[in-house]
């Protein structure tokens, strides 16, 4: 018997043969559709190459695509379990053509491929056309399919669409006939609900476009699109007639009754199969980055993880149970989906924990539940505020109660719920109103309430589609922005980061239909990512989708900063100890600061270890992983988190890093830390980081500065061709610059000292300056000698002094010196003669007049200083004077 993973592989390779390339599954979360929550088939991926808007390099795809359908308008949630054909997660399997072959050569390639290389009956199979398709239903009849076997249907479900507006044309379907033990009708009976004929492959001939006015066109090329899901095709040919009881299926439900009851069918087997289904979703959606939370696509994937728990705890599982089903999905689906496989510890912890968490509040909810169905008459609808209740207190997601009530045959007044859940928002609101926030915010908090938070797509991708859902000019919300304008712009989502945590908003290109605008930060308030824009081209219009695109370059320098900060975080304290924690950092594109409780700083040989240690878990090249988990949790692995910060009950937590065993904060892990922060995916997608040096950023705390990846490349080779600049100078080579700069520093010293010694000996002999020959004039009495030298430093006037009052005996000394573009004073009175003059009264008289003031010292010796000496006649006249009295 073929398994599912077989039947996967001959789709694949029929294709393949027929000149299809072969394309990986694009991830679960869309990254080019700005309404789809899920992707949900799979021409998702390729809905740009149908329009002609994309072009790759091939023409003919094939596929095996991770689709889910829970939450938005494709919600299987609420029948998984109870029917043959519901999953959340399915794989469908398609053919596509992009402008190549139609309609003639994509019905054949379906026939051959059913009745040859899968050898179904032919005579079991019908199939249906568009009424209007002349073309479609001749290729069937040519094909040898009997004409009562093509059945003409006139509504949509022979026409098919992606959306409200998009791609789409008719569409043939291929039907399976079970056999008439089996109810049911062909498609377009009455009875064609039954279970005897079942679609199993939709063929859509892509040649219109719909738009938003209704108005409908031809497409310029015609394609193909098609759609099969392979736990159908699995189950025919696997001879079943339940999509759970083919192999791969049937696998995952033997896992569950081995970790719960043991019994894979009878009472429990709604509940396995529930299992088996949701561990796929939530499996495959945590491998694609969706990580549980209560908005959005993290509240779809928390609705199911914990719908399945609940189904666990009924299996009278008292531990954690989905957790331990990974390995056999890994086992199944693994070898074809590798992601499954690198993803399985985190999917296991995630799992875990959820399932850890839910458990504690699982039992009083359900005894809180049956509490109210006993008070309620028999049949009654649960109000309401009992469901909201559940919801808020013991987390029990909506459609879990109902899930539970299902059981019992009785609904829960949704009604009822709503009014609840907006009661609720509005006093949160009230709450915060009060709380002094700035009011400049209260319009961020409208649009959360209004329209929701902003999903932030970017820790996955830099590029995404999103429908503008506010747009604000001026402090209020307008529906456009011209050409010219500047304003914010909200998105539903986005993969924008909104500046915080110490790491800067994004900034890129917002593209409509009709206009795009330059972001030029973005930031978060309430939830809300706010696209700060200028309109460069056009008018953006409330309402219209976007695409979005993060300047790339810009985020990845930013990243490679933001992962640095985190080694360095760590090499930090196991350099300095674990009194380091971080008290403040900045990651922007072009550097990174970090500032940490430290008391001094760090000399030469601790930078360099902790550079050095930075440097080699960059090279380690070890994968940056992200968990979410508790606060508690994260702490009790040793994470760091921010002293003071609020946390909520979930935080991110990123590591990285391979420690020596056991020396790491978790056993091996380096470096773990809560953040919201975006990470390289590598530790060595960092490149390289250089610490620029270390300064006191205030008490008690240091701050470094470091570049990584190119800037730090720029850095090193600037200083480089510098070092190699002066080499040249010198005429040496690069490694002995040091060396000579040294000794000519050196040289200069000692030639700096013999030129003030000759100088010194010059003034004394009375050969230099306007001194001239430096003879003593009488003022009253007084022998006065005054000279100005040039070339004299300040520093050598007191010795000069000393040395003219022992030749002259007695009498007064100023002395005016004039080096490095400044005039220094000293004058000096021998002591027979300090109580006639003063030397600091000379000083101070001839100070003003070289541009300087004041001045000090003893009566016998003073000094003083000042601009220049361009005066100096003037200073020794002012000194002369107070001699003369
Ligand atoms: N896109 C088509 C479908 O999902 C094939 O049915």
């Amino acid at each position: 018997m073929a398994s599912l993973n077989d039947i996967r592989s001959t789709f694949l390779d029929y294709f393949a043969r027929n000149g299809h390339t072969v394309v990986d599954s694009s991830p679960l979360v869309p990254r080019n559709d700005p309404t789809l929550m899920f992707t949900n088939s799979g021409m998702v991926q390729f809905k740009n190459c149908f329009t002609g808007v994309e072009k790759r390099d091939y023409v003919r795809a094939t596929t095996s695509q991770k689709c889910v359908r829970a939450g938005g308008k494709h919600n299987d949630l609420d029948n998984v379990g109870y029917t043959a054909r519901h999953h959340t997660f399915f794989e469908m399997l398609g053919n596509f053509s992009f402008g190549d072959y139609f309609k003639t050569e994509a019905i054949p390639f379906a026939w051959e491929l059913l009745t040859k290389d899968f050898g179904i009956d032919a005579s079991r199979l019908l199939t249906t056309v568009y009424h209007t398709d002349e073309e479609a239903y001749e290729m069937w009849k040519k094909i040898g399919v009997p004409e009562d076997r093509i059945i003409r249907i006139a509504t949509s479900d022979n026409f098919w669409q992606m959306g409200p507006t998009g791609p789409c044309g008719p569409c043939t379907e291929i039907f399976y006939d079970h056999g008439d033990h089996i109810w049911g009708g062909p498609p377009g009976s009455a009875d064609e609900d039954g279970d005897r004929f079942i679609e199993i492959w939709n063929v859509v001939f892509m040649q219109n476009e719909q738009f938003e006015d209704g108005s409908m066109v031809d497409l310029d090329m015609q394609s193909i699109d098609t759609g099969m899901g392979l736990e159908r095709i699995g189950a025919l040919l696997q001879g079943k007639h339940d999509n759970y009881d083919t192999d791969l299926m049937r696998a995952l439900i033997e896992a569950s009754a081995n970790a719960t009851d043991g019994a894979p069918d009878g009472e429990g087997n709604v509940h396995h199969r529930v299992i088996a289904d949701h561990l796929r979703s939530t499996s495959f959606l945590i491998a694609d980055g969706v990580m549980p939370s209560n908005e959005g696509r993290g509240y779809v994937l928390r609705r199911i993880m914990r719908r399945a728990m609940r189904h666990a705890h009924l299996l009278g599982a008292k531990d954690p149970v989905m957790h331990r089903l990974v390995p056999a999905l890994v086992a199944e689906m693994g070898g074809h989906y590798t992601e499954l496989r690198q993803a399985q510890s985190l999917i296991e912890e995630t799992l875990k924990l959820e399932e850890t968490r839910f458990l504690t509040t699982l039992d009083r909810g359900l005894k809180l539940l049956d509490a109210e169905l006993a008070d309620l008459p028999e049949g009654a609808a649960l109000p309401g505020e009992a469901a909201f209740k559940l919801y808020d207190t013991y987390g029990f997601p909506l459609d879990l109660t109902q899930d539970a009530l299902r059981e019992k045959s009785r609904e829960v007044d949704t009604d009822g719920f709503d009014a609840a859940m907006a009661e609720q928002k509005a006093k949160a609101r009230a709450a915060w109103s009060g709380s002094g926030e700035t009011a400049d915010a209260t319009i961020w908090f409208d649009i959360a309430e209004d329209k929701g938070t902003t999903e932030f797509l970017g820790y996955d991708t830099e590029k995404a589609e999103g429908q503008i859902v506010a747009i604000v000019a001026d402090g209020a919300r307008v529906d456009c922005l011209k050409e010219g304008a500047t304003g914010q712009i909200i998105v539903n989502q986005t993969p924008f980061y909104g500046e915080s945590g110490g790491q800067i908003g994004d900034t890129g290109v917002i593209r409509t239909e009709d206009g795009m605008a330059v972001v030029t930060d973005t930031k978060k308030v309430a939830g809300v990512f706010i696209h700060m824009v200028d309109v460069r081209e056009g008018t953006i219009t409330l309402g219209s989708p976007a695409k979005l695109e993060v300047d790339h370059a810009r985020r990845s320098a930013i990243r490679a900063n933001h992962s640095a900060t985190h080694l360095l975080h760590e090499a930090l304290r196991e350099t300095l100890g674990d009194h380091v924690a971080q008290r403040g950092s900045l990651n922007a594109a072009d550097r990174l600061r970090f500032d940490f409780s430290h008391a001094k700083a760090l000399n030469a040989e601790e930078l360099a270890k902790v550079e050095s240690d930075v440097n080699a878990f960059i090279r380690q090249n070890t994968s940056v992983e992200t968990r979410i988990m508790t606060p508690d949790d994260a702490r009790a692995i040793g994470a760091q988190a921010l002293f003071g910060e609020k946390y909520g009950d979930e935080v991110r937590v990123v590591s990285m890093g391979r420690a020596p065993t056991g020396k790491g904060a978790d056993g091996d892990t380096y470096s773990i830390e809560l953040c919201g922060g975006t990470h390289v995916a590598q530790t060595g997608d960092i490149g390289l980081c250089v610490i620029l040096g270390d300064s006191a950023s205030s008490a008690g705390v240091r701050r470094i500065e470091a570049l990584t990846g190119e800037a730090a490349r720029a850095y090193l080779v600037e200083a480089a061709n510098r070092v190699n600049e002066v080499a040249g100078m010198l005429k040496a080579q690069p490694g002995e610059v040091v060396d000579r700069v040294k000794a000519l520093l050196d040289e200069r010293k000692k030639m700096d000292n013999e030129l003030a010694t000759l100088r010194r000996q010059l003034a004394m002999s009375g050969g230099a300056g306007q001194g001239g020959g430096a003879q003593a004039k009488d003022i009253g009495g007084v022998p006065f000698l005054a000279q100005v030298l040039s070339g004299v430093s300040g520093r050598d006037l007191p010795a000069l002094i000393d040395e003219h009052k022992q030749r002259l005996g007695s009498g007064a000394i100023l002395l005016i010196a004039e080096a490095d573009g400044k005039a220094a004073v000293a004058a000096g009175v021998t002591k027979d003669l300090t109580d006639r003059v003063s030397a600091v009264d000379l000083v101070r008289a001839a100070t003003p007049e070289l541009g300087g003031k004041g001045g000090g010292g003893r009566p016998d010796m003073a000094q003083g200083g000042g601009k220049d000496a361009t005066n100096a006649d003037a200073a020794i006249k002012a000194a002369e004077a107070i001699i003369g009295g």
